[in-house]
């Protein structure tokens, strides 16, 4: 059944410390469950438990306490329906640089502008850390890929057969960049 969020105004985006991430760890592992059971090509195959989605945003946390990654996540009515991260800690020569990975919103709370309202705060963040250039890749053809060229993203090429679907067909990915205004 899907959520009924209202409005994307019903939607809390907020930044998760290591200890708030680790509270929430299995509102994020739901997530990512889902998105993998809904045939999302997010770097895991099937069948993949939420035991293994756990120990996947153990580490996360990990480097969330480290600053080498920033992790958001997104709230209705108190349940985590979304998250996205960046990944901050790059080599020496792209300290303006920052990757973005996972974003994932659960499949009963898509299409109300969750994913949009993560990706909005993931440059505010970013911006915060320093990063003037963010990256990405998804797959080619999917709801991210709208998403990203209507928030301004510009497209980069497609590799064909990059990656996976959980069932294990190959995609074809399409890599993204996004030029961040310098803080002021
Ligand atoms: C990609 C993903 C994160 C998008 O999340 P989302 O919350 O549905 O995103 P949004 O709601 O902002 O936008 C999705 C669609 O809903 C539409 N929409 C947004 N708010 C809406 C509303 N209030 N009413 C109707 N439609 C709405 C958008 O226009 C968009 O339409 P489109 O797909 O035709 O372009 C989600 O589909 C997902 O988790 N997919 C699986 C994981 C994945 O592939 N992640 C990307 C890895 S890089």
């Amino acid at each position: 059944m899907a959520l009924n969020l209202g409005s994307v105004n019903g939607v809390e985006v907020r930044r998760l410390t290591a200890p708030e991430a680790r509270q929430w760890i299995d509102g994020l592992a739901a997530v990512l469950v889902d998105c993998v059971r809904g045939g999302a090509s997010v770097s895991y195959l099937a069948p993949f438990s939420h035991g293994e989605a756990r120990a996947v945003f153990e580490g996360v946390v990990a480097e969330v306490e480290r600053a080498q990654r920033i992790l958001l996540a997104a709230f209705v009515d108190g349940m985590l329906v979304g998250t996205v991260q960046v990944v901050h800690a790059l080599p020496p020569n792209q300290p303006h640089r920052g990757d973005v990975a996972k974003l994932l919103v659960l499949r009963s709370a898509r299409r109300q502008g969750v994913g949009q309202r993560l990706m909005e705060r993931v440059e505010v963040e970013a911006r915060s850390e320093g990063k003037t250039l963010l990256v990405l890749d998804t797959v080619t053809g999917d709801a991210a890929e709208r998403l990203y060229e209507r928030l301004g993203w510009t497209k980069t090429g497609v590799i064909p057969s990059y990656a996976l679907y959980p069932d294990g067909r190959p995609c074809d990915t399409t890599v993204f960049w996004k030029q961040l205004p310098a803080q002021s």
